[in-house]
């Protein structure tokens, strides 16, 4: 009876815990840094784990780790070849150490919309692009939208000349540095985690990102406001160790990959009405948002665009004319 109990308390808890997995089952860990719900890449992960765990019962089991709470974007890497994750999404703009190639996505002003993203990154070369890791042990299963930056700071932006002698928080990229030159700023890489304390306690005085990351994080009750610049893209590469791919069982790594696929199809066509969302959440909770007129945002393209000439070696001309090529 004793044993009994204690097998229908495991079974229950099994039940009840969502991390639970079952023996036998591959375990899927998938360890990112932004907010759970609310946000295109949260909520794109437990939708994910969410099929996986429906459909693979049995074959596999999804864990999803939000928040920083498991790894940082520069220790997922690691983490990743290691077996202690096996899915990560960090911003396409952290991969400087693997190749250079993902500067692209980089370059200020160079998609015009979410809609020419998802043209270039289902076209040959956004496609050949989720592979060119393999010799560093990493393949991208696909891209993850996360919507168009946008500036904020302790004073109002409205030029770029408003950021000169300001300090930026910067993801761990050349050309965001090179960005926040053109404007007279100075740049500081931090971790995701960092930057509301970074906001806060005035170690830098601004920062780039989404709507969504500028609600979820809060980095808004900490700043003057947000000026709408979409001057930039942030989206994820969702990735994993290609030996771990290679290893699993031909007919589970079909399955996952549909799965995945399908959820990257789903996720991207509503990144658009979170963004969204969230610019209103910003606005309904007190924050400022600025917007900017035609002529104050030809300034902002007038100054940041000279930067894709910095880059266009590492990156290749050819991907340059077909990641614009996506706009029309
Ligand atoms: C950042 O570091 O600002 C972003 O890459 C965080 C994220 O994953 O959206």
């Amino acid at each position: 009876t004793v044993s009994l109990l204690a097998f229908a308390l495991t079974t229950t808890f099994a039940k009840a815990d969502p991390k639970g997995c079952d023996d036998g089952e591959i375990v899927i860990k998938f360890s990112h840094v932004v907010a759970a719900t609310g946000h295109p890449k949260g909520d794109a992960a437990t939708l994910l784990a969410k099929r996986v765990n429906e459909e693979m019962d049995g074959k596999a089991c999804m864990q999803v780790f939000p928040n920083s709470t498991l790894f940082d974007d520069d220790k997922v890497m690691e983490a990743l070849l290691l077996g202690d994750v096996q899915l990560a999404a960090p911003s396409l703009s952290k991969f400087e150490a693997y190749t250079l190639k993902y500067r692209l996505f980089d370059l200020p002003f160079l998609f015009e919309s979410l809609d020419a993203v998802s043209r270039f990154t289902r076209s040959d070369e956004g496609k050949g692009l989720l592979k060119v890791m393999e010799g560093v042990g990493y393949t991208g299963l696909g891209y993850w939208s996360s919507g168009l930056k946008q500036f904020s700071a302790n004073k109002p932006l409205l030029l770029p000349a408003d950021a000169k002698g300001l300090k930026f928080r910067i993801q761990t990229s050349d050309v965001a540095e090179a960005m926040i030159e053109a404007m007279g700023g100075s740049a500081q890489k931090l971790a995701f985690k960092e930057v509301y304390g970074a906001l806060q306690t005035g170690v830098v005085d601004g920062q780039e990102n989404t709507w969504s990351n500028i609600y979820t994080q809060k980095f808004f009750e900490v700043q003057d406001g947000v000026t709408e610049t979409n001057h930039q893209l942030l989206a994820y590469l969702l990735v994993t160790s290609t030996d771990w791919l290679n290893g699993l069982d031909p007919e589970v790594r079909d399955q996952f990959l549909k799965i995945a696929d399908e959820v990257t199809q789903e996720a991207n066509a509503r990144v658009a009405e979170v963004e969204q969302k969230n610019r209103q959440n910003i606005i309904d909770a007190g924050g400022k948002v600025r917007e900017l007129t035609p002529e104050q945002r030809e300034k902002w393209v007038e100054t940041m665009k000279p930067v894709w000439d910095q880059f266009k070696g590492d990156i290749g001309q050819d991907l340059i004319d077909a990641a614009v090529a996506s706009n029309k």
